[in-house]
């Protein structure tokens, strides 16, 4: 196979330079090297590696989520420019032909406002397209596995990458984005962060052992209580730490106990399930609070937001995650870390430490 040596990846609008630092120092680690590219706010990030398919080693030689800012990540062929309108299914045809065998099709557009307007395009191409290479038997009957996703993105009606992702190895979710319900008894839309983070973080198979009703967790940075919201949803007993008031209704459920303490200097009376933290403060001061609580033995798992800085973001995301990996493993501490610049993110990461991973 040649010429699959781009690797694209997509990321949330405004963050393009924190996702091309990171997969040029990610593959840079495993020995793959390139540049990257992009405009800014595009939404989508392009990594040239020099090899002829460096695309392809990177995502054999990185686990997809190991990466923070990529949404989605697809090895592609040389981008397809000046497609006439009457047919742009036979030049795409002739790379599919050169790609591994696929039996699923997502053709994609950057999550900005130029993309949103290509959405209805690429829905109808899409099925056009899969029926066009089905029946030209260049992709697999739709329930057949396969190994590979193929992917189309779409820059606009002239221009596309067409390429590949590995199924077990990449995101499952179109554009690699999961769209979430605002659930309206919700105290605020924040809610919709740890619900994200719990279908991203925790594999289907470990979701009853570690989201069930009984389990007890605290809250820091609670108010007005949307995290608390989803903990009280999975009938757990929260304690909420905030100064600032609590939702009324939710307070009413009597799961929750308000504690207005600060944050970094309460202490819970027993160990618990959960820990999860909103506190909008430095990310470095905050990973000083998640390693006290991990040192300490105080919660099993945590999920936290790291706020993002203005300047240097991937650099201070590096540095805060390094710190505490460095700090658990120094004190013989079994952990997995995982972080994602998650769809309902904003200046932030979300991070997930578990202190009781799996084997
Ligand atoms: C982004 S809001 C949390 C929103 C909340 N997760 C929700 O879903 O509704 C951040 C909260 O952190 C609280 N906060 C900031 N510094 C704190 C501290 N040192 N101790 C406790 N709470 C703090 C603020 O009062 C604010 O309510």
């Amino acid at each position: 196979m040649t010429e699959v040596n781009t690797l694209l990846l997509y990321c949330r609008s405004g963050f393009e330079k924190e996702c091309a630092a990171e997969i040029t120092t990610r593959c840079a680690e495993v020995g793959v090297y390139g540049y990257p590219q992009f405009d800014p706010e595009q939404g989508y990030v392009l990594f040239h590696c020099h090899e002829p398919d460096g695309a392809l080693t990177a995502m054999r030689k990185l686990r997809f989520r190991a990466l923070i800012f990529a949404r989605q990540w697809v090895a592609c062929m040389p981008r397809l420019d000046n497609l006439p309108s009457s047919d742009r299914i036979t030049p795409i045809r002739e790379q599919v032909a050169l790609l591994p065998k696929t039996s699923e099709l997502m053709v994609e557009v950057a999550d900005t406002t130029d993309g949103r307007e290509l959405h209805g395009f690429a829905r109808k191409f899409g099925s056009a397209l899969a029926q066009a290479l089905r029946r030209d038997n260049l992709m697999l009957p739709r329930k057949q596995r396969a190994d590979w996703r193929l992917h189309v993105f779409v820059v606009d009606g002239r221009t596309l990458w067409v390429g590949v992702a590995p199924i077990g190895n990449s995101s499952a979710w179109s554009m690699g984005v999961l769209r979430l319900k605002f659930p309206h008894q919700a105290p605020s839309r924040s809610t919709l962060k740890l619900e994200e983070a719990w279908h991203y973080f925790i594999p289907a198979r470990r979701k009853e052992q570690l989201l069930r009703g009984g389990m007890t967790a605290v809250d820091l940075g609670a108010a007005p209580g949307g995290w608390t919201w989803q903990l009280v949803n999975q009938h757990m007993f929260v304690t909420a730490v905030d100064n600032g008031p609590m939702n009324d209704d939710l307070m009413e459920s009597g799961q929750v106990e308000h504690r207005r303490e600060d944050a970094f200097t309460f202490v819970p009376s027993k160990p618990v399930d959960w820990m999860v933290c909103d506190v909008v403060d430095k990310p470095a001061r905050v990973t000083g609070l998640m390693l006290t609580w991990a040192l300490n033995g105080w919660c099993r798992n945590a999920i936290f937001n790291l706020k993002l800085p203005m300047k240097q973001r991937f650099d201070e995301v590096e540095r805060c995650l390094g710190h505490l990996r460095d700090e658990l493993a120094a004190a013989g501490i079994d952990y997995r870390l995982q972080a994602r610049h998650l769809y309902h993110d904003r200046e932030e990461i979300t991070c997930w430490l578990s202190l009781t991973p799996e084997g």
